[in-house]
């Protein structure tokens, strides 16, 4: 389900506008998260929707998590849109709409706003909503000649651009976002751009690249606990809106990565027998057992451009640093 945030507008303003006018849609969001994670947690293996960890909290901590030491994919994607920007952006050509799917705070968006001279709109779109409200009034502020249109929503179902009459967009997935997705879920997301970025439309994806555990566990499970912070709010999320009384002592981050799908894969923990309440539904742990909650795929860059094309995707070029550590597509519509 999308909405959307008009700009400019004082913060106050927006919180207003989204309060009275999407009084229904806020009630049909809380629905969608009651209904995902009752059902997610009565299935065998115990699971709930990676989009749901971005609450407020939720989008700072992953913003930390962007800092760590151990978290190599944010600054390598940053070398990345500084030292190929402007190649990008004449690869591109003229554009004068940028789309951004799991836009977050915009940070490395403002590289490519740079490189792209006489872009006029910005469409981003993120469940995140108040950060999504601040990230787009930071850049109406920091780039007079851009109209921030924001749109509220899951990007695996947008279906328009609030109103944006786009021709020929650029679209931007950055963050390995993608690799959240399972490789059908992704195929179908692709698919859903294609159409919704319409013909001549380009695409540049970062993705993260398969790489040695040494580097890719402590990515996911660093020396301060960042990362399990991020991953147990998801149950403090489930107390404050769904009525929980998980008790985030009684759980514990873990990251392990499944050669065979080529993901690392997260759950939590379940550290001893213990039972649990959702909107009223009792739910019996086991110690040891777990709920599954995010994947991260890595990809090789030709595993990628194939999952691209059958996405409807033509690959262009691709950008990568010098440890093959990460690498920027840059796709066609086909
Ligand atoms: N692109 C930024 C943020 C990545 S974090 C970066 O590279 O740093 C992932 C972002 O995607 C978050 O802001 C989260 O709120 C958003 N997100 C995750 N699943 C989503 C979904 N299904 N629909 C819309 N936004 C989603
Ligand atoms: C947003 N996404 C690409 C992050 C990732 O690397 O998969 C989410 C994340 N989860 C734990 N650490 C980071």
């Amino acid at each position: 389900m999308a909405r959307t945030l008009s700009m400019p507008q004082a913060r106050g303003e927006i919180a207003r506008d989204i309060q009275t006018a999407a009084e229904p849609t806020l009630v049909a969001q809380a629905a969608e998260f009651a209904e995902a994670v009752l059902d997610g947690l009565a299935r065998k293996q115990r699971s709930i929707p990676s989009r749901f960890l971005y609450d407020e909290a939720g989008s700072a901590l992953f913003e930390e998590i962007t800092k760590l030491d151990e978290y190599y994919p944010t600054r390598t994607e940053i070398v990345l849109l500084r030292a190929f920007g402007r190649e990008i952006a004449a690869r591109v050509g003229p554009v004068e709409t940028l789309v951004e799917f799991g836009s977050g705070s915009s940070r490395k968006t403002r590289l490519l706003i740079e490189a792209l001279d006489g872009l006029k709109t910005y469409v981003p779109i993120d469940v995140s909503e108040t950060f999504l409200a601040e990230a787009a009034e930071g850049l109406e502020a920091d780039f007079a000649h851009l109209s921030v249109r924001p749109v509220v929503g899951d990007f695996t179902k947008t279906r328009d651009l609030n109103g944006t009459d786009a021709h020929r967009p650029l679209g931007f997935f950055s963050g390995s976002t993608i690799g959240n997705l399972t490789h059908d879920e992704a195929e179908g997301f692709l698919r859903n751009a294609a159409q919704l970025l319409g013909e001549g439309s380009t695409f540049l994806i970062g993705v993260d690249l398969q790489k040695d555990l040494d580097i890719l566990l402590p990515a996911y499970d660093d020396a301060r606990g960042v990362t399990a912070s991020f991953s147990l709010n998801l149950l403090t999320r489930v107390n404050r809106e769904l009525d929980g009384d998980f008790n985030t002592e009684r759980f514990a981050h873990r990251a392990l990565y499944n050669a065979e799908a080529g993901r690392i894969e997260i759950y939590l923990e379940s550290l001893l027998d213990q039972t649990v309440h959702v909107c009223g539904q009792r739910f019996g742990f086991a110690k040891g057992e777990r709920i599954h909650t995010e994947n991260s795929h890595k990809y090789t860059i030709e595993g990628f451009q194939n999952l691209a094309r059958r996405g409807g995707w033509e690959p262009m070029q691709v950008w990568t640093d010098d440890a093959d550590l990460f690498c920027l597509h840059l796709l066609r519509r086909a």
